[in-house]
């Protein structure tokens, strides 16, 4: 397994592999692999003849309060675990090598990154969808792999694509889960055991959501005040937001339908913040 930090030696690979006729298929991280990630990186594998996994804590999608500096980190440990998987090569560049002086581009998805978290967090779609755009350039991916966990960030590097003409197929993957529930993330690594017990509050609310949707009840409204009065249950939480939207456009909905995917943010004890979304209704099966 290579690993590269230069972004010209990484495309320069890239494009030697796609001469010889291999398919590339990016699996973009932050590092600090967990299962979710080992995951995406076996669905990758399915999908072309080369996985190239990239892991960089991305600094332009993290506003000035927020937790760039606390972001769980540890390269070996990640190294150890990515060399078990079938991984071609590991992209890892230094914040110098990404975003070198004079740098100045932002890549914005204007509307879908209004709603959900970029009501709190404003930078954070545009650096993202500034680096998934430095990272398709450099590695020249035929397919592309990213967790459905992060549902607003699929939807913007999908709407991305299409608006770009990037040739770069986009795959969603299921969220990989706790045995209790608690969707995983680098994240749960600052949780104590308290905090980890309060963070069971977003995966229990969208069981609790579904329960009562199942059972009839399809008012977002009614709906949105039993899953706050079931998030506050739970000790040091606060909620960013409960919201019921629609897949495609993220707009609010004001009844469950077959497209309603509810997204949680809470805050956890004041400084974990976590996530977690599902659909409310069953889906049809593919
Ligand atoms: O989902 C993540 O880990 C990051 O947002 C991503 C896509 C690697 C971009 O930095």
């Amino acid at each position: 397994m290579e690993i590269i930090q230069n972004p010209e030696a990484m495309n320069r690979w890239s494009r030697e592999q796609a001469r010889s006729g291999a398919t590339i298929c990016l699996v973009p991280t932050m590092g600090f692999f967990h299962e979710g990630h080992l995951n995406l990186m076996r669905r990758a594998a399915t999908l072309c003849d080369l996985v190239v996994v990239s892991l960089f804590v991305n600094p332009t999608q993290f506003g000035p309060n927020e937790d760039l500096d606390r972001y769980p980190r540890d390269f070996e440990r990640d190294m150890e675990l990515v060399r078990r998987e079938k991984v071609a090569a590991v992209f890892a560049p230094t914040p110098e090598l990404m975003y070198p002086q004079g740098f100045q581009t932002e890549v914005r998805v204007k509307h879908l990154a209004t709603h959900l978290c970029g009501k709190s967090r404003p930078v954070h779609f545009s650096g993202v969808a500034t680096v998934v755009s430095k990272l398709f350039n450099v590695v020249q991916p035929d397919v592309a792999v990213f967790g459905q966990k992060d549902f607003q960030q699929l939807a913007i590097i999908r709407r991305l694509v299409t608006d770009m003409n990037i040739p770069v197929r986009i795959v969603g993957h299921p969220i990989v889960r706790e045995a209790d529930g608690l969707a995983m993330s680098s994240r749960n690594a600052n949780l104590d055991p308290a905090n980890r017990a309060a963070a069971l509050s977003l995966s229990t609310a969208l069981q609790l959501a579904r329960t009562q949707a199942e059972q009839g009840l399809r008012s977002v409204a009614v709906l949105a005040t039993l899953l706050e009065q079931h998030i506050h249950s739970f000790a040091g939480t606060a909620i960013d937001y409960v919201s019921f939207v629609n897949c495609e456009t993220l707009e609010p909905m004001d009844e469950v339908d077959e497209c309603t995917v509810l997204a949680l943010a809470v805050l956890i004890d004041g400084k974990v913040r976590l996530i977690d979304n599902g659909y409310v209704l069953p889906q049809k099966a593919d």
